[in-house]
């Protein structure tokens, strides 16, 4: 089976810089993204400091640094979610994953890190999408493959921590053949958008394998309640979606299907990307060769892949760094620890230390290295008591105590 570069469409009426798709990330320039023009090409809402205030107020949480620090930049209506958690009105939330390879990458860590933390926060169901029979279509890889490594993936997903009594896990190839709810809701998406909407949003072409155009109803279908009957009834529980900005077309679509099936729109929070090793210009990605690391690697391996391959904003000579600093804008070190390194006052130390010159870039690398080793470490040791049992528990669906 051969892939096709779905993106063609999209990409000729993007703006020539910068291509943000489902399928593929590219930014302008070193300092990558540009996540304004995004936001107004999307229509979403920017994040702003009143609506972290009104969060704060509300939860009596401090916000996550993800979203003090604009990594976590964009909604659509997490407003009106804050309303109903003021008001003590249910909602649920619900994130996926497409299990293209066996193991995660630091990248796909960013929205189940903040996934987990909403759901602390929130105390609220959460379901979770494996969406094997997307990457069934879209990459080289037999059913049996995709399944396999959904399966893989759910292991590594629970070790983020989230609770039991209140999270389903789900693959599309398992759960829709054996519940009625989901394939009614796909069917009735699936008679809202017609092919001219759905190449507009997604770039479709002539050569799209009908699968793909009718792939967006699955993954919409998780965004209403009356999908898990065994969770909600048939009640019309509202749902808030943490996910990277890329998958944004399958929600609009879903935000504007849902009133002309007397469903409630979901409401959005957008992540920013983790970049690449090499540049912050496109997304960590475990089909480039070493633009990743991974939740399985070792510390020896986090240590040489930072040290060899993590783009520096550094200068040439020592001489010159000291004299001149280095630029945290392009450097990838310094991005990684904006998303790993919780403390703010440790984070402005760093920043104004490199940027000033006093600390090298060897130095800087050193901190991140230890950052993501223990982060890793923590990760391997949570991943390693995930059992069979473990994962039938979070994919039953008979009543959880
Ligand atoms: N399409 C996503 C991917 O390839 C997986 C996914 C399914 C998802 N449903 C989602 C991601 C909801 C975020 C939110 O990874």
């Amino acid at each position: 089976m051969t892939t096709q570069p779905l993106e063609k469409n999209l990409e000729n009426c993007e703006i020539a810089e910068q291509v943000i798709t489902p399928w593929d990330v590219k930014g302008e320039d070193e300092k990558g993204i540009d996540y304004d023009k995004l936001i107004k090409k999307f229509g979403s809402q920017k994040i702003s400091p009143e609506l972290l205030d009104r969060f704060t107020k509300i939860t009596g949480h401090e916000p996550h640094h993800f979203l003090r620090r604009g990594i976590v930049f964009s909604h659509r209506d997490f407003d009106h979610i804050l309303t109903l958690k003021e008001q003590g009105k249910p909602f649920y939330l619900y994130t996926g994953r497409g299990p293209s390879s066996g193991s995660l990458h630091m990248g796909h860590c960013v929205p189940f890190m903040f996934t987990k933390w909403l759901q602390d926060v929130f105390d609220v169901p959460l379901v979770i999408q494996m969406t094997d029979d997307e990457k069934f279509l879209w990459k080289d890889l037999s059913l049996e493959e995709a399944n396999r490594l959904a399966y893989l993936n759910i292991k590594d997903i629970i070790a983020f921590g989230f609770n039991p009594e209140k999270t389903f896990i789900f693959c599309d190839l398992d759960y829709i053949p054996s519940c009625k709810e989901f394939y009614w809701n796909i069917a009735r998406i699936q008679k809202c958008v017609n092919f001219n909407q759905a190449q507009k949003i997604f770039g479709f072409d002539e050569t799209s394998y009908i699968g793909k155009v009718s792939f967006p109803a699955i993954q919409a279908a998780p965004s209403f309640s009356t999908s898990f009957p065994h969770l909600f009834g048939n009640r019309k529980v509202p749902c808030l979606i943490p996910c990277a900005i890329d998958q944004d077309p399958y929600f609009r679509m879903t935000r504007d299907v849902a009133p002309r099936l007397s469903l409630p729109k979901p409401a959005l929070l957008h992540s920013t990307f983790l970049p690449a090793l090499q540049g912050a210009q496109t997304k960590m990605s475990s089909s480039e060769v070493n633009s990743a690391v991974e939740v399985c690697d070792t510390a020896n391996q986090i240590k040489k892949k930072i040290n060899k391959y993590a783009f520096s904003g550094g200068k040439v000579s020592v001489e010159e760094h000291r004299e001149f600093g280095g630029d945290t804008s392009v450097d990838v070190s310094f991005k990684y620890l904006t998303f790993f390194e919780e403390d703010d006052a440790k984070l402005a130390q760093i920043k104004g230390d490199y940027e000033s010159g006093a600390m090298l870039t060897g130095e800087l690398k050193k901190l991140l290295i230890e950052k993501l080793q223990g982060i890793v470490k923590t990760f391997q040791e949570s991943r390693a008591a995930v059992t069979d049992a473990t994962v039938e528990q979070f994919m039953s669906r008979s009543p959880k105590s």
